[in-house]
């Protein structure tokens, strides 16, 4: 009688592996998937009239031009509050609220972010200091690709500003 269960016991234990080992050699695979690597993947087209992002759209001036160039504002208060808006769009987190280099996202650069207040950074003509806000340690490539010639000017009226009232 006993001896019977058990033989009915390894045949149930024989099919039950006999059913695994089918299921793991015939069963879904991830092998048996459509691989795609993503530089095969096909990418989205770009709506017509998509631009590459270039510096021809927004030139920033070389030395010798930026020497020459002049803040084309008036130094009016509605342009300095503009200034003011912008520097806080662009500057603001490395270069700290009353310019002292001291702005939160400043704290992780080496060299630590200009105090835009000290002679150093005064002293620059009209187009060197934008020229410099755009272009120095810390902000090349990025700042001139993100800051639009439209906001510039307001932003350097700003920084001479900060010079005024250290
Ligand atoms: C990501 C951080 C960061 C941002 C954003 C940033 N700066 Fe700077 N800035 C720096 C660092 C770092 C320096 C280099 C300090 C040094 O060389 O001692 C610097 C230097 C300067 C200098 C001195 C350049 C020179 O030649 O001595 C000026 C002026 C300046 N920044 C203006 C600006 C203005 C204006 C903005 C906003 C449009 C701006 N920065 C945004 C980090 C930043």
């Amino acid at each position: 009688m006993n001896q019977t269960i058990l033989k009915a016991g390894i045949a149930v234990a024989v099919i039950v592996a006999g059913i695994f080992a089918y299921l793991l050699f015939t069963g879904p695979r991830m092998r048996d998937q459509i691989l795609i690597k993503p530089f095969q993947a096909q990418m989205p087209s770009m709506p017509a009239g998509t631009l590459p992002v270039v510096d021809t759209i927004s030139p920033v001036p070389d030395e010798k031009q930026a020497k020459l160039l002049t803040n084309p504002l008036d130094k009016t208060p509605e342009n300095y509050a503009r200034g003011e808006v912008y520097y806080g769009y662009y500057c603001v987190f490395c270069h700290g609220n009353k310019g002292a280099g001291d702005g939160p996202v400043g704290y992780s650069y080496v060299p630590a972010p200009a105090d835009l207040r000290t002679s150093k950074v005064q002293a620059m003509s009209e187009g060197q200091l934008l020229r410099s806000s755009l272009t120095g340690i810390g902000h090349d490539p990025v700042l001139k690709k993100v800051v639009p010639p439209e906001h510039r000017w307001y932003i350097e009226l700003y920084v001479r500003s900060l010079g005024a009232k250290p």
